[in-house]
C-alpha cells in the first residue's frame, strides 16, 4: 500500500493508473476503521482494479467541537487493517492540505437536507458535501462506496453527484452489524462497557417495530418505537422517523407499501448513535 499525504502526488499516481486502463474504487472514511468499512473495501477491491481509501477527520462536518476532539484517531491500526484488505493507496491529508483557504460553498439539498440529520446537525451535510466533492475531484474514482447506516448521507451524496453531473457510480452497501445487532460505527468504541451492553436494544426495538407495520399506522409506529426506546433510561432520543427512501420525507400512510425506512437517532451517554431498518 502506498500512502500519500499530498493531493498533487496522489493525483499523479492515480492519473498514471487510469492511463494504464485501471478502474478505481474509492472508499472515503474518517478512520477508526471497523469491519463495516472493511466490507465496503473488499467489495470495492473486487469490483475495481485499484482500491483507494481516504482517512480524513473532516472538521467542517462536525457541528459539535467535543465530538470532533473526541473522534477516535487510530492511524497505525487503520494502516494494518488497510493492508489486510489489499488497499492500494491510502490518502491521509492534513487539514491544511484539504483546506488551504476556507471553502464557503453553500449547498442546497432542498427537502432532503432539512429533515432528520439535516435538522439536528446544522451544517453537517454541507461539510460532508464539500469534502466528498473535493475527494472525488482528487481521486476521480470510477465507483465510490458508502454504507447505508448513514442513509441520509448516502442520499445527499447521490444528489450531489447528480447535481454536479460527476462521472462516477455511487455504490450503497448494507449496514454491517455486530453479532448482537449493534450497527457498526467508529463511535461505538467511545461507549463505556455498560453503555455498550445496552446499545443492541436499538436494533432489537427496530426489528420488533417492523413486525407491527400491518397493525399500526406510520404515526402509531413512530410513537410505539419512541415509547419503547425511551423505556431505556440511558437513551436520549433525538428522533424516530418513518420516511420514504428518496427525499426522506415523513410518511403518513402505507400507500404503495414500498420504499419506506424507519430511522432513529439517540444519545447513549456522550455518544450519538444512528440506525435504520427498511419497513417496505
Ligand atoms: O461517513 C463518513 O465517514 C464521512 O462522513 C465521509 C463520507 C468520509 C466524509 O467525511
Amino acid at each position: 500500500m502506498l500512502t500519500y499525504t499530498t493531493i498533487k502526488e496522489l493525483r499523479k499516481a492515480l492519473h498514471h493508473e487510469r492511463e494504464n486502463g485501471k478502474t478505481i474504487g474509492f472508499v472515503p472514511t474518517m478512520g477508526a476503521l471497523h469491519e463495516g468499512h472493511l466490507e465496503l473495501m473488499k467489495r470495492a477491491k473486487k469490483e475495481n482494479n485499484i482500491l483507494v481509501v481516504s482517512i480524513f477527520v473532516n472538521p467542517i462536518q462536525f457541528n459539535n467541537k467535543e465530538d470532533l476532539d473526541k473522534y477516535p484517531r487510530e492511524m497505525e491500526a487503520d494502516s494494518r487493517l488497510l493492508e489486510s484488505v489489499f488497499c492500494d493507496y491510502l490518502f491521509a491529508p492534513t487539514v491544511e492540505e484539504m483546506y488551504p483557504a476556507p471553502d464557503k460553498t453553500n449547498y442546497d439539498f432542498g427537502l432532503l437536507g432539512n429533515v432528520m440529520e439535516g435538522a439536528f446537525r446544522p451544517g453537517h451535510f454541507n461539510g460532508v458535501a464539500i469534502v466528498v466533492k473535493k475527494l472525488f475531484e482528487i481521486t476521480e474514482p470510477h465507483r465510490a462506496y458508502f454504507g447505508e447506516k448513514d442513509f441520509q448521507q448516502l442520499a445527499i451524496i447521490q444528489q450531489l453527484v447528480k447535481m454536479l453531473q460527476m462521472p462516477l457510480e455511487i455504490v450503497p452497501y448494507p449496514i454491517v452489524r455486530e453479532s448482537d445487532g449493534l450497527a457498526m460505527s467508529s463511535r461505538n468504541m467511545r461507549l463505556t462497557a455498560e453503555e455498550r451492553a445496552i446499545a443492541p436494544k436499538i436494533y432489537e426495538i427496530l426489528q420488533k417495530a417492523i413486525k407491527l407495520k400491518n397493525v399500526l399506522s406510520p404515526e402509531e409506529l413512530r410513537r410505539w418505537t419512541s415509547d419503547q426506546l425511551t423505556q431505556t433510561e440511558a437513551f436520549r432520543l433525538d428522533y424516530v422517523e418513518i420516511a420514504e427512501d428518496q427525499y426522506l420525507q415523513p410518511v403518513e400512510h402505507w400507500n404503495n407499501a414500498s420504499g419506506m425506512v424507519l430511522f432513529v437517532a439517540l444519545f447513549l451517554g456522550k455518544v450519538r448513535l444512528i440506525d435504520n431498518i427498511r419497513i417496505f
